[in-house]
């Protein structure tokens, strides 16, 4: 079986870049990390693909999207992982890999697409919060659920204690879906998700104590 190209696209820090390069070598006879890519000249994820020796391609253009798609079609992924990109992908780009793309989003979805996830927890007196992996659609964060990691939010949160412990599960949820991925067993048909060719109607949760 061939080894699956993978690309990372971010925009910010790269703490999910970084947990999943550290998580890598236990996958890589079956998927390896080619490049990634970034639209933010600034972000932190730069020096990190510096430190792993990944090929990071910063696009300071304004045609973000056609650079991206340049990107990818010099890589052909299998896989593209958004790891807080914070551009939306283009209904073309969605299309050309549909079920090859995945997302990482800071809510249990579908409570809370799009941003400001942590003051709508906070404003909700929301007694849980996680996050949720999913493939990508043209649908903003409404793809298919592949994993969640679900955590109780404590009483006194703020935004900032909110954030560690949300990227506390995402760094816990995002190597195994990648995996899952790495190893077949999960496929999106029909804008659902098939876990082992079978079609799953509720996410698959990971309980975070
Ligand atoms: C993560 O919390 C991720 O869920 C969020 O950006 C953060 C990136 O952190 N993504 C979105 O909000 C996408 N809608 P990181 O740069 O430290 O990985």
């Amino acid at each position: 079986m061939s080894i699956k190209k993978s690309v990372v696209l971010f925009s910010g820090n790269g703490s999910n870049l970084k947990n999943l390069l550290e998580n890598s070598s236990n996958i890589k006879d079956k998927l390896v990390y080619e490049g990634a890519f970034t639209n933010n000249p600034k972000a932190g994820g730069i020096e990190i693909c510096q430190n792993f020796n990944l090929d990071v391609c910063v696009c300071n253009d304004e045609d973000i999207n056609s650079e991206l798609s340049k990107f990818l079609n010099q890589h052909n992924p299998d896989l593209i992982v958004l790891a807080g990109y914070m551009k939306i992908v283009p209904p073309e780009i969605v299309n050309q890999y549909s079920g090859k793309i995945v997302n990482i989003h800071p809510s249990l979805l579908p409570k809370y697409p799009g941003l400001n996830t942590y003051a709508k927890v906070l404003a909700n007196h929301d007694v849980y919060n996680g996050a949720t992996v999913h493939f990508v659609t043209c649908d903003l964060d409404q793809g298919p659920i592949i994993i969640q990691g679900k955590y109780t939010v404590p009483n006194g949160s703020d935004e900032s204690s909110l954030q560690t412990l949300t990227h506390n599960a995402e760094h816990m949820i995002y190597p195994i879906a990648v995996k899952w991925f790495a190893d077949n067993m999960i496929k999106m048909k029909g804008g659902k998700l098939y876990f082992n060719n079978k079609m799953i109607e509720s996410p698959i949760v990971l309980l975070i104590e």
